[in-house]
């Protein structure tokens, strides 16, 4: 099986030589932009944010298994047709998501940030302790990496709301489903934390009309893709007091421009898109094991993590 590689924002010598040496069988190659004839015609391919050049050179490919959880900068793309995109599933992700989310909240909630201001101007003083029965943390997107985060959530035991585009149950969650249940979901959450992959229905779902059914003084968690927010929304329901705060970890344009708004908003907590690491461990085993589950004759429809191209995630 010819396998090729082509992962751009990706060192390549690493993970080609965990790649190799977990699949001696098989011959794996880094894509060559810059000479396309020496690019042999691949049956699989390891990419994550691919040109469009990758897939117009392999009009053969059968099978593309993204180098991370959401694979909107590999749908926005002209695919081969049949191709069948597997996602990164979990693969260490959810559990670095529920820390980054867990810290974002425990810090908003405690109000540590203004501790550690108080402490810096010579203060010594104590602010009244939150209700935590009042502080529900809504989860937009309860698939891998939200319901992680829910479990992280309840055992500090924080109420906790969840918002899926079907219909699911979840332990302890109070779950919303559907475009409808939206602004009952906002009006119930002090927090409310975007865990969705990027489709054409979501893209945008953070703006003024549905934030605005958040409570006043409510919090936002972004961790799942810039274009989930109105940019200039947020600041501007900030800026009016509707919203108390929010802590951002991706953005419409990466990296975050030095000169962006978001980067000295006292009431912003911005990292760089590293909410969830891609482990390259973690990472390699998952997907050789489903390199070997395919190419041993497993429909890759049956695979975890398998991508519906019409659902868009
Ligand atoms: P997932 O398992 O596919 O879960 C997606 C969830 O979103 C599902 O619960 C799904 O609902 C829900 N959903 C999708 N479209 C919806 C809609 N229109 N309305 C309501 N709910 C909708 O994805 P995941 O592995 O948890 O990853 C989620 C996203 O996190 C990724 O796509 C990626 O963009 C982002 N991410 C960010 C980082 C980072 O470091 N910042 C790292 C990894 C991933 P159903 O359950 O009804 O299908
Ligand atoms: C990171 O953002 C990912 O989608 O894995």
């Amino acid at each position: 099986m010819n396998i090729t590689f082509c992962c751009t924002h990706t060192n390549p010598k690493a993970w080609l030589q965990a790649l190799g040496a977990a699949l001696p069988e098989h011959d794996i190659t880094l894509w060559d932009a810059e000479a396309p004839h020496r690019n042999a015609a691949a049956d699989a391919a390891i990419v994550w944010a691919p040109p469009q050049a990758f897939f117009d050179q392999q009009p053969t490919l059968k099978v593309a298994f993204n180098l991370g959880a959401g694979v909107d900068a590999l749908l926005e793309k002209r695919l081969p047709p049949d191709l069948a995109v597997i996602r990164l599933d979990d693969a260490g992700m959810s559990v670095q998501m529920a820390e980054y989310v867990l810290q974002a909240v425990v810090r908003y909630f405690r109000e540590f940030a203004a501790y550690e201001q108080d402490m810096r101007a010579g203060e010594w003083s104590f602010r009244r302790p939150r209700q935590r029965q009042d502080f529900t943390v809504g989860i937009m997107g309860c698939g891998v990496l939200g319901q992680r985060v829910a479990m992280a959530l309840q055992h500090f035991e924080y109420p906790v709301a969840g918002w899926s585009r079907r219909p699911k149950v979840l332990s302890g969650v109070q779950m919303y489903a559907g475009d409808a249940a939206l602004p009952d979901f906002f009006a119930a959450c002090a927090v409310v934390v975007c865990l969705l992959p990027l489709t054409p229905e979501t893209q945008h779902i953070l703006c003024a009309r549905n934030l605005k059914h958040l409570p006043v003084g409510s919090y936002v968690v972004n961790a799942a893709r810039g274009a989930h927010l109105v940019e200039s929304d947020l600041l501007a329901l900030l800026d009016g007091g509707h919203l108390a705060g929010a802590t951002l970890d991706v953005y419409t344009t990466e990296p975050l421009p030095e000169d962006h708004a978001f980067r000295r908003h006292e009431k912003i907590t911005c990292t760089p898109h590293a909410a969830a690491r891609t482990l390259r461990d973690a990472s390699v085993v998952q997907i050789v094991g489903k390199l070997k589950q395919w190419a041993s004759g497993t429909p890759a429809h049956q695979l975890p993590g398998y991508v519906d191209l019409a659902r868009g995630y």
